[in-house]
């Protein structure tokens, strides 16, 4: 740093000034800058330090320095606000070549999503009963206990709604009475349907449904169904299980075979649930993960329209007969795709969403 001496002359400030400027013009950001200012014009920078000391030169000496001191301390202030300009404008000059639009550059992939695996199975179940003459419908997944229960033959008190556990909604009419739930099937849609239509029907009804029960690998709280309901004059059990072996058939191949057990479900009577022989082992059973030995698995529950049910809407059974189904398309995804716990489907893991 230069210090005032009695040898101080013009031609000292004038090397100050112009080692000064020198490393000035090196000076490529805010922080050389910044160091710069400190070093030369800062309290205790060079030419202040240099002026400052002035005060002890006679008196000659101290007015024709401290002139040019002043001087060369407003160039160098001047300088630092050109060069300071200088670079803002260089950064800038560089950002905005920088961003500059590329139109010759290829565009950027927007990644697309796909359905959910209970969507993409759920539409490939309503297309195979679409092509089949089968109207697609929807229903409210908040429903009354008449749709849900009493109109499909399950009265208050019936042991069977134990088959059901509900969740009910915190809502009680004037009698004090609580007739809002989850429907815990799409079947009250079979009510709906009637109630609202005439003979010939052909509907199936994909919706959400939702039960109060413990989750395992096979069971969630919230799944979704698909009901399929046929009313019209004439129709037999023949027909339910031509329709839904031919389902069978174009979702797990032609070479399926079904098979219809009893099974009792309150809406329905005669009552059935349908197994495929299984497509992995093709029947053959042993070791078979996905059949468990058995050579066939359970698709769906099945039967002909109760009475009952029929009477209910203002239907006369004794010229309508029709029949009605119902299965869970996220235990048919499984079997289809081999997945092994139904709570994958919903636990929002992109690891498992993205292989389908
Ligand atoms: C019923 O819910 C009847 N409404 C089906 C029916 C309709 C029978 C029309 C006759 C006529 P079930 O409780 O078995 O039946 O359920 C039908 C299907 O829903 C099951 O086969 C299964 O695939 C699916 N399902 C039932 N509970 C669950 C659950 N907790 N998690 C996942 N899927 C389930």
């Amino acid at each position: 740093m230069t210090q005032p001496t009695t040898q101080s002359t013009p031609q000292s400030i004038k090397e100050l000034e112009q080692r000064a400027l020198k490393e000035l013009a090196g000076a490529n950001d805010a922080d050389a800058l910044e160091r710069w200012r400190v070093a030369y014009l800062g309290r205790r920078g060079a030419l202040t330090t240099f002026l400052r000391g002035l005060a002890q030169l006679p008196l000659e000496q101290r007015r024709e320095l401290g002139a040019l001191g002043n001087q060369t301390k407003s160039s160098l202030e001047e300088e630092l606000v050109r060069h300071s300009q200088e670079i803002s404008q260089r950064l800038l000059a560089r950002t905005i070549d920088q961003e500059r639009l590329d139109v010759t550059l290829p565009g950027r992939p927007t990644t697309i999503g796909r359905l959910h695996p209970t969507t993409q199975v759920v539409r490939e179940i309503t297309a195979a009963f679409s092509s089949m003459g089968f109207s697609v419908v929807e229903g409210p997944e908040v429903e009354w206990e008449r749709y849900n229960f009493e109109m499909l033959n399950i009265p208050h008190g019936h042991p069977a709604r134990d088959m059901w556990n509900t969740l009910w909604i915190d809502y009680r009419d004037e009698a004090g009475r609580q007739p809002m739930l989850l429907r815990t099937h799409t079947s009250p849609m079979q009510v709906r349907v009637m109630e609202s239509t005439q003979p010939p029907i052909r509907v199936v009804v994909p919706g959400k449904c939702y039960r109060y029960e413990a989750t395992d690998a096979t069971h969630e709280w919230h799944f979704y169904q698909i009901e399929g309901l046929a009313v019209d004059e004439g129709i037999t059990f023949a027909d339910l299980k031509g329709t839904l072996y031919e389902f069978a058939r174009r979702l797990f191949g032609e070479e399926r075979k079904v098979r219809f057990r009893c099974d009792y479900f309150p809406f329905v009577e005669p009552g059935v649930d349908m197994s495929i022989d299984c497509f992995a082992c093709d029947g053959g059973g042993e070791g078979c993960r996905i059949c468990r030995d058995s050579g066939w698995i359970e698709i769906m529950g099945a039967g002909m329209v109760h009475p009952q049910v029929l009477k209910g809407v203002g239907y006369d059974p004794e010229k309508y007969t029709g029949f009605a189904f119902g299965l869970g398309p996220e235990r048919i995804a499984m079997l289809k795709y081999g997945i092994d716990d139904i709570r994958h489907f919903y636990t929002n893991d992109l690891r498992f969403l993205r292989q389908f």
